[in-house]
């Protein structure tokens, strides 16, 4: 496998987290069947419903306390110390599990539970806490601050950035996402256009799974720490 592989690409969704016990989106008992996306993560429901969508973000922030990174986030972040070329995690988390397990090289390209966004001035700062509605930003003083989660109609974080390392990558790899939700899901396009080997890791066939020149069906907590291992050998 890590034949003339020097630069990594690796794209994470909510399947990486489902063993540590943080739920996923899609499918049964997923986060979009207990909430409507429209109530909860756009930006039309938090001027509507501040009180609803600062209630979701801050359960699903409280709840980071329960779970640990699993097997898959650790053997990324050991991925991240030992790889000498190239290599960004980009997940589509709003988690914390690959930071805790030691990742370095991150991008939250849907943003963090654990930062509150002033949606006035646009800093953004660590959050740990509940965020009430209408809370003062402490640079601009506006009652502003946010949950920093890129909503369903927002442009998510970094993509410049992201899309510089798919442009030179020669492996991608995408682990633990459905594949339903752009522009994450097209990276893949974008791997194999400039010629990347690509590969997907997760539970079931994802929507986009035919676009992978290979796909390897299973829990990350398997078969992470088994490509990690082929990648470092
Ligand atoms: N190991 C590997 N894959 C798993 C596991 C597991 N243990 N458990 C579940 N999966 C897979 C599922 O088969 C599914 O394909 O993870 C995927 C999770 O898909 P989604 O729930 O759609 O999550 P994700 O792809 O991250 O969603 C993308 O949608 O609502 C938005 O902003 C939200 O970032 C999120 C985006």
């Amino acid at each position: 496998m890590n034949q003339d592989i020097r630069n990594i690409v690796i794209l994470t969704g909510a399947g990486i987290s489902a063993e540590s016990g943080l739920a996923t989106f899609r499918g049964p008992d997923g986060l979009w069947e207990g909430h409507r996306v429209e109530d909860v993560c756009t930006p039309e429901a938090l001027a509507r419903d501040p009180v609803l969508v600062h209630r979701f973000y801050d359960e699903r922030r409280a709840k980071l306390a329960e779970v640990h990174p699993n097997a898959a986030h650790q053997a990324l972040a050991a991925l991240d110390a030992a790889w000498p070329g190239e290599l960004l995690i980009v997940t589509q988390n709003v988690d914390d599990l690959h930071e805790r397990a030691g990742a370095k090289r991150l991008i939250h390209m849907h943003g963090e539970l654990k930062s509150a966004l002033c949606a006035a001035c646009g800093k953004a700062k660590p959050w740990a806490d509940p965020l009430p509605p209408a809370c003062s930003c402490d640079s601009c003083g506006r009652p502003a601050l946010r949950p920093d989660i890129v909503f369903f109609g927002e442009m998510p974080y970094e993509m410049d950035a992201i899309d510089a390392a798919l442009r030179d990558a020669d492996l991608f790899v995408s682990i633990g996402t459905s594949g339903a939700v752009y522009p994450a899901a097209g990276f893949v396009q974008t791997a194999r256009h400039v010629g990347a080997r690509t590969l997907e890791l997760n539970l079931d066939p994802s929507a986009g799974s035919f676009y992978f020149e290979e796909s390897r069906l299973g829990p990350a907590s398997l078969l992470v720490p088994a490509l990690v291992e082929e990648l470092l050998a």
